[in-house]
């Protein structure tokens, strides 16, 4: 453990930048904060591997200059666009005037598009392309739409060690640099919550992309993703969980989240998720009053059910559900099951909206819905026990 440049192989060095106090990543809240990493090869070609965000150059220059003066690196490869990553690439184009860039085709694009430089030394690489630094040969492989267009690993092939951009990340602040060295179930927790908010929508292609790894037969030691800590004991599990995701694996659990305005679709959310564990079925009841939408998200990641709810206002939702829904729709996870309920005063119309979301959503309805006037009284709590049968009972189904 230490604040200074990190040597992650011998010659290569993790030069990075560690963001404490990042809170919210468009949309996504990230408790822990967390880290741009970039990566320093001494070679014949001095290479650095990736940028930070543009707050944190200095910090990263000051731990470049812990290894080597930055005016001798005279190459550098941006592996995604993105200014958590390419921030700082003006900056550093003008502090050491390197010889060469390299970035995908699409990254090409992207960088001239937020940089609009006129003499950049940008040249093209594909997958495949290889790229000789002296004692390393370094291959490329464009990782299109994950999570970008410009999106590209590079793999260090003397080293085994995979730059992964930002597969394989998490948003994970910490004085850690390794796996083997932070808390395992905090760290998955973490990598899971970073594939669901990032990677999720785009889960045929990672499943692709793993599978053209595997291919490839790229003998890989280590993973150094761009956020977080780097896979140096168990680059497989990483590999394995995201084989998972991919395949949106999901387990026998049910999700019922709700927003509520005087406790009655409250007290049906808890009735519907009684009704759930009365199936033995495992169960998260999530108040949008304290649950994250980004939170949701992470837990719907192995949950095969999704059961929502909302009182009706205004003839619609409440607006913490519609913004879970507008953030979840996005995210496209497929092969779940679900249904609605929720109180109203007078027109109702939430629960037929709710509908409508999870039809949206590809969630597959395995009721109609339930809607309770005002307070509910005991029997339409028992009527909201058995929708949590009914979920139950279609979860149960549906793993067989
Ligand atoms: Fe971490 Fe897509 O940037």
């Amino acid at each position: 453990m230490s604040g200074n440049a990190i040597e992650v192989k011998p010659g290569i060095y993790w030069v990075g930048a560690i963001d404490w106090g990042l809170r919210d990543f468009h949309g996504y809240s990230t408790e822990l904060g967390s880290t741009y990493n970039a990566f320093l090869v001494i070679d014949e070609h001095v290479t650095l591997f990736d940028t930070v965000k543009a707050t944190h150059t200095e910090e990263m220059l000051w731990r470049i200059g812990q290894v080597i003066d930055p005016q001798r690196i005279d190459t550098i490869v941006v592996n995604h666009a993105e200014m958590d990553h390419s921030g700082s690439l003006g900056r550093m184009v003008e502090a050491v005037h390197p010889e060469r860039i390299f970035a995908s085709p699409a990254c090409e694009k992207a960088l001239k598009a937020h940089f609009h430089y006129r003499d950049w030394p940008v040249r093209v690489v594909k997958t495949g392309d290889r790229l000789n630094l002296g004692k390393r040969n370094v291959t490329f492989l464009e990782t299109r739409m994950l999570h970008w267009p410009d999106s590209m690993f590079s793999f260090l092939e003397e080293d085994g060690l995979l730059i992964s951009s930002d597969a394989f990340g998490a948003h994970y602040a910490s004085s850690e640099r390794f796996d083997d060295e932070v808390e395992t179930g905090e760290l998955m927790h973490q990598a899971a919550k970073y594939y669901a908010n990032i990677l999720n929508p785009y889960s045929p292609l990672v499943a692709a992309l793993l599978e053209q790894v595997r291919k490839l037969g790229l003998k890989i030691d280590m993973i150094a993703p761009d956020h977080g800590v780097i896979w140096r004991k168990d680059p497989g599990r990483i590999l394995s969980a995201y084989a998972d995701w991919a395949a949106q694996k999901t387990r026998e659990k049910v999700l019922v989240v709700f927003d509520s305005m005087w406790h009655s679709t409250e007290k049906m959310a808890e009735s519907v998720g009684q009704g759930v564990l009365e199936k033995d079925v495992s169960v998260q009841v999530m108040d949008l009053h304290g649950w994250h939408r980004s939170d949701v998200v992470t837990e719907l990641l192995d949950a095969r059910g999704l059961v929502l709810g909302s009182p009706t206002l205004n003839n619609g939702m409440l607006p913490r559900m519609a913004d879970m829904i507008c953030y979840a729709r996005g995210l496209r996870f497929t092969n779940r099951l679900g249904a609605a309920f929720g109180s109203y005063g007078w027109g109702g119309e939430a629960v037929k909206l709710l509908n409508e979301a999870l039809d949206e959503m590809k969630v597959r309805r395995v009721s109609e819905g339930l809607r309770v006037q005002y307070v509910p009284t005991g029997e339409d709590l028992d009527r909201c026990r058995e929708l949590g049968h009914t979920v139950a009972a279609a979860v149960l189904a549906d793993s067989r």
